[in-house]
């Protein structure tokens, strides 16, 4: 038997190659890791608000090889690495370049291999998600990048994963998180949360918020629990509160059922004035001061479009920006009976002699801007004309069948322009062409003004 495995073990060894630090991504080339791909995050953490500047993490990523390693890395920031054993087995660790956590595995791993990294860390957290409260807590969000900061990931949205995160504070604070609360335990002074997203989650969707939270927790129509937290100086407004199952319901008429186990909203305030920070946080968007139904509208979309369907990299922000800033006129098509034809010629009409309106590109808007301004503004624009050039009917046939056959992976933009074409059955290279991958006005054609 050992026989066997030595020498499985010898050739493995000879076979064996360090995974990718990268994948590639064109704009975020270090990002994420070769040679692996990871199926579950458990990430357990201890955090004091009176110690802001120390955390405390144990976390087990369980992955398989996708070929045969003689070593691998994972993104983190910061931290000292007290520990990592590959399957049980003590591994060698080193740092490098801006993010790498370089592991080697006592033994090489196979391709095919199931596997499961183990890291203890602790030290200051570092970087800009790592956002402070004004109760004193803290919220860990950001996009494109924010989990680097508090797990060892693999930091790319094409490697999605299921996440579980046990967080350990001083009794009296509270720890929300992406999807359902597990059981909430206290003992000497500390009291540990549980967290739960059996989805697979884009590494940037992952949350977790330390404040005096205030929890109101309620249910969807069918069951699933809603949970709303209200951290230290925010405001509680029951009106948008009471909208969410509404929400829901109708972003689920028009896109298909909520691809998610629960839902509800974490509500901080930050201590750093943000303007009006709001992220797609999974099950549980995050916002800054209060949730209004406008940014819910936005936010809850996501879950459907950028967490549910996600990025296949980074040039991809259209198929969640866009579609999220155009959920919100639907909202307003349907609650308020805006004619969203006729504010469309309105907005085109307005902007046609303005050039830098048009700028912006909805694919591949450039890596210093994955996220531009073009796709909140040309975006809603430029589905609205898809829905005039296809209709009704064969529109929402397409957002359905995107969230249905792409649920819970990953879909590039061009994927979308190429499903839209083969079910409506008409040529559309020129109309995306022209809205999406153009830097000037659509000619008139495209318009339908
Ligand atoms: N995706 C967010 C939204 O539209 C906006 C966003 C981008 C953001 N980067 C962020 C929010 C960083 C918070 C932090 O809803
Ligand atoms: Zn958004």
């Amino acid at each position: 038997m050992w026989k066997t495995f030595s020498a499985l073990a010898a050739t493995a060894g000879l076979l064996a190659s360090p995974g990718a630090d990268g994948v590639g991504d064109p704009y975020y080339p270090q990002d994420g890791n070769g040679g692996y791909r990871v199926s579950d995050y458990d990430v357990h953490v201890t955090y004091d608000p009176a110690k802001p500047d120390f955390l405390s993490g144990d976390t087990t990523v369980t992955a398989v090889a996708t070929q045969t390693l003689s070593r691998f890395d994972l993104d983190l920031q910061g931290f000292d690495i007290g520990s990592v054993t590959v399957n049980g087995l003590k591994a060698t660790s080193s740092r490098a370049g801006e993010h790498e956590l370089v592991v080697t595995p006592a033994i090489p791993l196979v391709k095919g291999q199931p596997f499961k990294v183990r890291v203890v860390y602790s030290g200051k957290p570092v970087g800009d998600s790592w956002q402070p409260l004004r109760g004193g807590g803290v919220s860990v969000i950001g996009e494109p990048h924010s989990a680097t900061a508090w797990y060892p990931v693999n930091d790319t949205p094409s490697d999605k994963a299921t996440f579980h995160l046990t967080a350990t504070v001083p009794t009296g604070w509270t720890v929300i998180g992406n999807g359902l609360p597990g059981p909430t335990t206290t003992s000497g002074g500390s009291t540990t949360f549980r967290w739960n997203e059996d989805h697979p989650v884009v590494s940037y969707a992952t949350t977790m918020a330390v404040d005096k939270f205030t929890v109101r927790t309620s249910t969807l129509p069918d069951g699933k629990p809603i949970i709303n937290a209200y951290g230290t100086d925010t405001t509680y407004l029951p009106d948008s509160e009471a909208l969410l199952p509404e929400i829901i319901q109708f972003l689920s008429s028009k896109f298909g059922p909520y691809p998610f186990d629960s839902t509800g909203s974490i509500v901080v305030s930050a201590a750093q004035a943000s303007g009006s920070l709001a992220l797609e946080t999974q099950t549980r968007p995050t916002y800054d001061g209060a949730f209004f139904d406008a940014s819910a509208v936005h936010e809850l979309a996501h879950q459907w479009f950028g967490d549910s369907v996600s990025f296949a990299d980074w040039r991809d922000g259209c198929i969640a920006e866009c579609f999220a800033q155009y959920a919100g006129q639907l909202w307003d098509e349907y609650k308020n009976g805006a004619d969203l034809t006729r504010s469309y010629r309105e907005i085109v009409q307005s902007n046609q002699d303005k050039p830098d309106f048009w700028q912006g590109k909805l694919y591949d808007p450039g890596a210093d801007q994955p996220l531009s301004p073009a796709l909140y503004n040309k975006g809603p624009l430029m589905l609205q004309a898809l829905r005039i050039a296809v209709g009704d009917s064969m529109f929402f046939h397409i957002l359905q069948t995107w969230t249905s056959q792409h649920r819970y992976g990953n879909a590039s933009w061009p994927d979308f322009e190429h499903l839209s074409a083969q079910l409506s059955g008409k040529d559309l290279t020129d109309f995306f062409q022209s809205w999406a991958h153009s830097t000037t006005i659509p000619p008139a054609q495209y318009l339908y003004l």
